[in-house]
């Protein structure tokens, strides 16, 4: 290894960044996991892992055996470490006390987009660190709104193993070296578009959206000829991690939003370790997340695995689908 590619370390980048020393050692001690996890997952089909458990998560969902091993990759590895006082995962119904001198609390979605592992699609591990408050439950820590955290990232396990993160000044791409298992910077201050011509939302809830939203959607469909005046594309891979990556590397707008269905009324992710997480790595390469409302960031949250509708990306375009929802979108003009 040269001098060159040393300094593009993730080590060498939080001794740049002044990142606080006990902040740091909890965010290695994530990436050793997601190291282990990118290991595992690529192993997964030989040691016949893929596939479902018999047990479901808070959220009602079918958890496969991969949840439940990732799951316990991050706190095993999170127990060892003194400045962790909380964590809680989507795989786990209650936060759960690590450290009580510790002073973060720790939110993961240990394996986002876990059904993709069943086709060699990619997934991720989505991160979010918040100050521990002091004489409060374990869940209270966590019941704070995103603008708190003081870290947040994302580690994806595509043809190459990437981490996204932002402490709240930019956001910057490492990938990992299986070889050296070291993550090396390859992206900096990375910036989202304003303008996009390219969506992604899983279609099949057409039927399930408000009208106001179903407007929305429609107008893009009819692109160039249509009320928007422009031709757009669209991706949905099923996984939160992949698709709000393509959104990251050029641009576009994810959504998740509220639906008709009983279970739907907030939409399907979740806020504190799906949403929060996603909406700070945006806001920090000028992009924007909202629910139907207002900004995630702001949201006081009142459950540990509250769901939240999202609405993110390339900021004219969230802008554009707030107006719909909120204004009805191009006056006069519906499309059902
Ligand atoms: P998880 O695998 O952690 O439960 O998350 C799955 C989420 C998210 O990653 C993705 O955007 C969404 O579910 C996909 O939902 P649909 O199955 O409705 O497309
Ligand atoms: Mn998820
Ligand atoms: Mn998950």
């Amino acid at each position: 290894m040269n001098n060159f590619t040393l300094t593009k370390t993730f080590a060498n980048f939080l001794l740049r960044s002044s990142v606080d020393l006990n902040l740091g050692n909890v965010v290695n001690d994530i990436l050793l996991s997601c190291i282990e996890i990118s290991e595992l997952l690529a192993k997964s089909p030989i040691e016949g892992l893929t596939g479902s458990t018999e047990k479901a998560n808070s959220s009602g969902e079918t958890q496969k055996q991969l949840d439940l091993l990732c799951n316990q990759i991050l706190r095993d590895q999170l127990r060892q470490n003194q400045a962790v006082k909380y964590f809680a995962s989507e795989e786990e119904s209650s936060a759960i006390t690590v450290h009580d001198q510790g002073v973060f609390a720790v939110a993961f979605d240990p394996l986002d987009g876990s059904t993709n592992i069943d086709i060699n699609g990619s997934v991720g591990t989505i991160f979010s660190i918040l100050p521990a408050l002091s004489g409060k439950s374990a869940e209270e820590s966590f019941l704070q709104a995103g603008t708190n955290q003081v870290c947040a990232g994302y580690v994806i396990y595509g043809p190459a193993t990437q981490l996204v993160i932002t402490f709240g000044r930019g956001t910057y791409i490492f990938t990992l070296d299986p070889e050296e298992n070291i993550f090396f910077q390859t992206d900096e201050n990375v910036r989202v578009p304003v303008d996009t011509n390219e969506f992604s939302i899983n279609m099949a809830n057409a039927r399930n959206w408000s009208r106001e939203f179903s407007n929305y959607v429609f107008h893009l469909l009819d692109g160039k000829g249509g009320p928007r005046q422009k031709t757009y594309n669209m991706r949905w891979t099923g996984a939160m991690v992949a698709d709000i990556h393509r959104v990251i590397s050029r641009g576009g707008i994810f959504l998740y939003p509220s639906d008709q269905r009983a279970n739907m009324s907030s939409g399907k992710l979740r806020l504190i370790y799906e949403a929060n997480p996603m909406a700070l790595i945006l806001e920090n390469c000028g992009a924007s997340a909202f629910n139907e409302a207002h900004s995630i960031l702001s949201i006081t949250p009142t459950q540990l695995h509250q769901r939240v509708p999202v609405i993110a990306g390339s900021t004219k375009e969230v802008f554009a689908c707030l107006n719909y929802i909120q204004n009805e979108g191009v006056a006069g003009q519906t499309r059902l």
